[in-house]
Order: structure tokens, then sequence, then C-alpha cells
């Protein structure tokens, strides 16, 4: 199976089982293998699988999947920009880190979907309140994880005349 043709956002999930914790560190794990800038540690995880966190964040701006059609979340937080050496490069390193997220569950079976927070000054504000981040630190994004209620299909995507050879 590859993954990375057969991932899709998944918004529907079995909301009577949920993803051990175990495999949600894991998930993690994967993220910190992404390259990041200099090797600097700029990111953080905060694993969300209580309920009451979760209706807490029903409230908060969302785009196509509501967050209440989801039990397990991973929050990923970036570290205060003026404590990094190359400071600019959190939009990248975070970004890296989520597709492996996202790359990983589906290896593993789990659907995903990103949800994203920056650079969204009113839900970066509105997440880094409900889950206690502060110090110039942020909630970056957001990935709803769990069991599948939709298919994994290859979509494809790739459109030939994007290739360009020695010139654009
Ligand atoms: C930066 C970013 C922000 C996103 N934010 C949301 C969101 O708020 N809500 C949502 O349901 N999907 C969100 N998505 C998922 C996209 O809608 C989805 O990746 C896109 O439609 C392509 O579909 P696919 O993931 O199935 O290939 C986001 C994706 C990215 C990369």
């Amino acid at each position: 199976m590859d993954a990375i043709k057969l991932r899709r956002s998944i918004r529907k999930f079995d909301l009577s089982k949920k993803i051990p914790y175990d495999t949600l560190v894991e998930l993690c794990k994967y993220a910190s293998y992404a390259p990041t800038a200099r090797r600097q540690i700029d990111k953080e995880y905060i694993i969300i699988d209580s309920e009451e966190v979760i209706n807490k964040m029903k409230d908060l701006p969302h785009g196509t999947l509501k967050y209440e059609d989801c039990n397990t979340y991973i929050a990923l937080v970036a570290k205060d920009p003026n404590s990094l050496t190359i400071p600019g490069m959190e939009p990248i390193d975070l970004g890296m880190a989520a597709e492996n997220i996202l790359i990983k569950a589906c290896d593993l079976g789990f659907g995903s979907c990103y949800l994203g927070v920056y650079p969204s000054e009113e839900r970066m504000k509105s997440f880094n309140e409900l889950l206690g981040v502060n110090n110039n630190d942020f909630v970056f994004g957001i990935i709803a994880l769990g069991y599948p209620k939709e298919e994994f299909r290859e979509w494809d995507k790739f459109d030939p005349n994007t290739i360009h050879h020695n010139k654009y």
C-alpha cells in the first residue's frame, strides 16, 4: 500500500473507537523524524483525547470538519520564534512534521485531516488559550485522527504540465 498516494483527508470517523495513546505517541515520534532547519527542536505536541477538551473546541473557529466529529487530535505547537537559532522556518518544519503524521496514520489504517490554525490570528489565539500554550509558543496546526468511516482512495492530483526540465 502506498500511503503517500492513498492518503486523503478523512472527515467521518467511527466515534465508538479510539486510537490507543501509545500509537499517538508513535505518530508524534514519526513527526520528530522530519527535517528541521539546523536540526533545531522547534515543536512540541499535545495529544487531545479528552471529551471535556473536545467539547470546548466545539465553539472555536473551524473549517469543513467540525471538532465534535472526531475524538482524537494531535496539536502541533511551534516554539517561541525568539528562542530559535533560525526563526521563520516554523511553517516549513512543522508542515513537514505534520505530513509525516498524516502519511504514517494512513499507513497504519487510521484516517486523518490536517486543520489549519497558523496563520489565522483568531484560530491561534483561541487554541493557545484553550490548550494553555503561552510564552510566545503557539498552536500551529491540529490533526484530526481516528478510525475512518470513509475509504482511502488514490486521487490522481498529478499534472505532467507542472514538471519543467532545466528551465521554467
Ligand atoms: C494548511 C491546511 C489547512 C487546512 N485546513 C483545513 C480545515 O480547517 N478544515 C478541513 O476540514 N480541512 C482542512 N485542510 C484539509 C484540506 O481541505 C485538504 O487537504 C484538501 O482539500 C486536499 O484534500 P486531501 O487531503 O483529501 O488530498 C487543510 C489542509 C491544509 C494543508
